[in-house]
Parts: structure tokens; C-alpha cells; sequence
């Protein structure tokens, strides 16, 4: 596996490949969810790119770039054995050269949920993934459901900037007990990590809602919010109904829909959505 760790020796050894490339863009400290995305790209692609870079210009300044889990080694190894080609791993300063100052600024797909919450979160994330699309150009690019906003921000992007990639959406990897693989779940206590089930919890009770007939999305969104504030470490911030394509929120449930939500569990925030169709 080829470890690139500058811009020139990206370029280099991208030159000499001649058949499909697949790319899995990451910030790192992998999981299950990353390499069942980096496995379907080698069952697809000639070859298996991944980048491992925590992107400051994507965080706010009062959450945790600071803090993310960081492990390079560990990675390394699991996608060595997992079997990426290459891993392109650039430092901030090779990303971020002074004097950058062009950036890519989303459209309305962007503004609701984790836009609304996080302000200037998806410019740093398309930002950075139309610079990684640059850098690599992949044929294929590989993304999670668990961050279904991104995905549709990201293939938005491609579409109006006519980037040629196509833009593969794989299901969330969850854990035994329904809680989705994240990072950002090793900052859980025991305690918060019992917890932290409550997000799936309320995703299956609006699945059964709306499975069984329910069509009143307040009415959902309300049972949702009562099973979740009945968690007394889980704290929401928002909790949504929305049309799947347009992200705008539904009064009544037409499919596909997206219900999706972020809760803070103690000091971590935490999103997870089920698509129903
Ligand atoms: O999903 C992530 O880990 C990040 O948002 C991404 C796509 C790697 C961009 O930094």
C-alpha cells in the first residue's frame, strides 16, 4: 500500500495508473463503516484510494477539531489489511497553503439540519471534497448514509460544477444494539454510551409509525421527541421529517422521506437517519 503524504507525490504516482480509481475520504480513527466502503470500492474499481485528512475549515470554532480521534498508525494498518492501494494523508498546511482563499459555498441543500446547526460546515466539507475530487480523480467515490446530507450537499456539487465522478451512497454500519459506527463515539462514557441508543430507538419507533399508517409528520416528530427527552444524559437538537430529495420538512409523510436527527449525548453531538422509501 502506497502512503502519500504531499501533493507532488500524489500527482506522481496518480499519473502512472491507467484503470478505474474508487476514493473513500475520511478524517481518520476508522471503523467498521470505513471499510465496508473501501471493501465495496475494491469489488468496483481497479483501485482503492483513501484519504485520511481532519479538515479544520469544515469545524466550528467552538467544536472539536481539537479533540478528534486521531490514530495514524491504527488506520494504516486496517487498510492495509483491508487492501487500499494507496492512502493519501496531507498535512493542513498542504491542503491549506497560505493565501488560500477560493471556496466552494453549497446551495440550499445546505442550509437546513446539520447546515443549520453547524453554519459554514458544508462550505469546508465541499471545499475540501471538490479539492480531494482534483487531487485524485477518482471515477468513483464512495460515501456514508450516516452523513446523508453530506451526500446529497456532495452530489449536488458534482452535478452543478459538472465534476466527473459518480457518487456511491452505502448504508449505515451499525453496531449490535442499532447505535451507527462513528468516530466520534469513542469520546462516549459508558454511561452516555447505553445512551446513545436513543437514536435508533426513535429512528425505529418513526419507522414503525410511519410503516403502521401514521402520515401526520409532527405527529412523529413529536413521538420522537418524547422518547428521546425521556434519556436524561440525550439532549436534541433537532429532530426532522423531511422530502429525501429536497430536505425540506414534510407536514405530511410523502416518500422517499428522510427522518434524521442530532442529539448531543452529554457533550457529544451525535446524527443518525433512516431513509424510507
Ligand atoms: O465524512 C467525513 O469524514 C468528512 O466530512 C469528509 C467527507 C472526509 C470531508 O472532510
Amino acid at each position: 500500500m502506497k502512503v502519500l503524504r504531499s501533493i507532488s507525490a500524489l500527482r506522481d504516482y496518480r499519473k502512472q495508473l491507467a484503470g478505474s480509481v474508487g476514493l473513500v475520504l475520511t478524517m481518520g480513527f476508522l471503523h467498521e463503516g470505513h471499510l465496508s466502503l473501501v471493501r465495496r470500492s475494491k469489488a468496483e474499481c481497479e483501485y482503492t484510494f483513501v484519504s485520511i485528512f481532519v479538515n479544520p475549515t469544515q469545524f466550528g470554532p467552538d467544536e472539536d477539531f481539537g479533540a478528534y480521534p486521531r490514530d495514524t498508525n491504527r488506520d494504516l494498518k486496517l487498510l492495509e489489511n483491508t487492501g487500499a492501494d494507496a492512502v493519501f494523508l496531507p498535512g493542513a498546511g498542504e491542503m491549506y497553503p497560505p493565501g488560500a482563499d477560493t471556496v466552494v459555498v453549497p446551495g440550499k441543500t445546505a442550509h437546513r439540519l446539520e447546515g443549520a446547526a453547524r453554519p459554514g460546515h458544508f462550505r469546508g466539507v465541499a471545499t475540501v471534497v471538490l479539492k480531494l475530487f482534483n487531487l485524485i480523480q477518482p471515477q468513483r467515490a464512495y460515501f456514508g448514509q450516516k452523513d446523508a446530507q453530506q451526500a446529497a450537499v456532495i452530489r449536488k456539487m458534482v452535478a452543478d460544477l459538472d465534476v466527473p465522478v459518480e457518487i456511491a451512497v452505502m448504508p449505515t454500519v451499525r453496531e449490535g444494539d442499532g447505535l451507527a459506527m462513528s468516530s466520534r463515539n469513542t469520546y462516549l462514557n459508558p454511561a452516555e454510551r447505553e445512551a446513545a441508543t436513543v437514536l435508533y430507538r426513535s429512528l425505529k419507533l418513526a419507522e414503525e409509525l410511519i410503516n403502521g399508517g401514521e402520515r401526520d409528520a409532527e405527529i412523529v416528530r413529536q413521538r420522537m421527541t418524547e422518547l428521546i427527552s425521556a434519556e436524561p444524559l440525550a439532549h436534541i437538537d433537532y429532530v426532522s421529517v423531511a422530502d429525501a430529495g429536497s430536505l425540506d420538512e414534510l407536514a405530511f409523510v410523502i416518500r422517499p422521506a428522510l427522518v434524521s436527527l442530532a442529539v448531543r449525548i452529554g457533550r457529544t453531538r451525535l446524527i443518525d437517519n433512516v431513509t424510507l422509501t
